[in-house]
């Protein structure tokens, strides 16, 4: 286990940053949410009134902001030219412009750079939709999480502490709306990498899947 890389990739709202967090708290590994990472530099992109469906000026703009991400399983940040977003990148606005923004290749290849250079140094559990397929394929361990999209709209509506009927079904058609760019775009899009294990979390507990991923990193790593 001594490099290991655990790369998991899936839809929106599949449960992996809960799953992901939890593995590399068990097994002592860093942590990596590259989604804060398309997020934090869509957050920046809205903030600079760049519009986000010109993809020219998105590319011109996307070596401009300084994102950095901690690792650390029990407590990840995510800075913009030093300025902690975590809160603000998980807002409505960002659901609706990060999928557009993440269609770019600069925008790609400069977090992707990011990316790597946080891996390399191995140990680390790694999340998002093109880990095992682009950025890692090396890893030792892939993961392809997924679960009913009804399932995955009431769990993130719930987590934040919304569960009326009418918010769900907006949560629902956001997740949909951003599976549907992630899976269609040109490059990098969510596919199951080869080599990957699909896990279906619409009837797991969080816990169950947790023991699933670790039992495959202690197999395989
Ligand atoms: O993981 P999360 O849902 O926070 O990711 C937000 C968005 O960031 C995704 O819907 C996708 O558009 C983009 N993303 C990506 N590649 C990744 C991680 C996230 O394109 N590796």
């Amino acid at each position: 286990m001594s490099s290991v890389v655990v790369a998991v990739d899936g839809t929106s709202g599949s449960g992996k940053s809960s799953t992901c967090r939890a593995v590399a708290d068990r097994l002592g590994l860093r942590y990596l949410d590259t989604g804060a990472q398309y997020r934090a530099m869509t957050w920046w992109m809205l903030a600079h009134d760049i519009d986000v469906h010109d993809a020219a000026g998105v590319a011109a703009a996307a070596a401009t902001p300084v994102i950095e991400s901690g690792t650390d399983p029990l407590g990840p940040t995510i800075t913009v030219d030093g300025t902690d977003v975590s809160v603000e990148i998980r807002s409505d606005a960002v659901n609706a412009a990060v999928s557009p923004v993440s269609t770019v290749p600069e925008v790609r290849s400069r977090l992707v750079a990011l990316q790597r250079e946080l891996i390399g140094a191995g140990r680390i559990v790694v999340e998002g939709r093109d880990i095992g397929s682009v950025v890692w394929p090396e890893a030792a361990v892939k993961i392809y999480l997924t679960a009913d999209p009804s399932a995955r709209a009431a769990r993130r509506a719930l987590e934040n502490g919304a569960d009326d009927a009418e918010r769900i079904a907006a949560t629902e058609a956001s997740l949909l709306a951003r599976d549907e760019i992630d899976s269609g775009r040109a490059v990098a899009p969510l596919t199951m990498a080869d080599g990957a294990a699909h896990i279906d979390s619409t009837h797991r507990t969080l816990d169950e899947v947790v023991d699933l991923v670790v039992g495959l990193v202690m197999e395989t790593a």
